[in-house]
């Protein structure tokens, strides 16, 4: 199947396709920043809402799994809370043969790391990713969860409080001890909201999916506590397919 092909509106340029696209961006890594770039993608409604019924695929379409695909690509490990991998049964990170080749003859790993977090401990591992032998997976936990009969390689990093602290310290790990430049969070908004609090995220990638949920169908792609104080987002790109918009945000300091 051919690769889907996206109008780019800023900056404005011929058609584009989302692997070339992505592969050419460049992260902006400071190097006194003693953590992984970190690069959020999600995907809602006109009117805001991460899911509907409890899942967030209705408001995918081709283009954005071109992007989001193009960009777990890129990514040296990709972190999503402990409810997302339960409701969207997250599996093997990169599922395309393909990619994973074009991964290992770049001398890079298969596939990024798959990051999790869980003051609980609880961990869903029934998730398909837990199944699979070649994943490699990191949780941060209060408490270790009982890996028996799990087939994935897990790896268990303590995670000490509660709050920002402890999350700048988490990542602070991954960056150090695990190797981790760019980081993809995946969300939900419970973790993101956590990161954005912290101010550890880099850059926001959104897809605007042409769909009203109405009501209160399901939460923000923030949730947790608000901000003090509005966080500000300069737009870096944006492309447009069929009514869907995608949109590349820096977060600004
Ligand atoms: N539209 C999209 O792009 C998109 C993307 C992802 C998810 N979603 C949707 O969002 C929903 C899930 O999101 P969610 O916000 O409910 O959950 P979530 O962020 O996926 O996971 C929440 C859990 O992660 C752990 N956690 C979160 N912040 C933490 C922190 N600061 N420190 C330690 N652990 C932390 C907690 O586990 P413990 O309770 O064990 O401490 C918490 O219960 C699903 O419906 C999913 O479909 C949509």
């Amino acid at each position: 199947m051919a690769a889907p092909t996206f109008t780019s509106l800023i900056p404005a340029t011929s058609p584009v396709e989302a692997d070339p696209l992505v592969a050419g961006l460049e992260w902006r890594h400071p190097p006194t920043v003693e953590r992984p770039y970190t690069i959020a993608n999600f995907v809602c409604s006109v009117d805001g809402r991460a899911a509907f019924n409890g899942r967030s695929g209705a408001f995918s379409d081709e283009g954005d799994r071109a992007l989001f695909h193009a960009l777990r690509e890129r990514a040296d490990a990709v972190l999503a809370g402990t409810t997302t991998l339960r409701m969207e049964r997250y599996g093997r990170v990169i599922p395309d043969p393909e990619r994973r080749a074009r991964r290992l003859a770049a001398g890079r790993p298969a596939e990024p790391l798959a990051v999790t977090i869980s003051r609980s401990g609880v961990v869903p591992l029934e998730a398909p990713l837990f199944g699979e032998p070649e994943a490699r997976v990191l949780i941060f936990a209060a408490h270790a969860p009982d890996l028996s009969g799990v087939a994935a390689s897990v790896a268990v990093e303590p995670l000490r409080g509660d709050g920002p602290a402890t999350l700048r310290a988490a990542m602070a790990t991954l960056h150090r001890d695990h190797g981790i430049d760019t980081l993809l969070c995946e969300g939900g908004p419970t973790v993101f909201g956590a990161l954005v609090r912290a101010g550890l995220i880099d850059e926001l990638f959104l897809t605007l999916s042409p769909r009203l949920t109405g009501g209160d169908s399901g939460p923000a792609i923030t949730a947790g506590r608000p901000l003090s104080e509005l966080q500000p987002l300069a737009i870096r790109g944006l492309l447009s397919r069929g009514d869907s918009l995608y949109l590349r945000y820096a977060v600004t300091n």
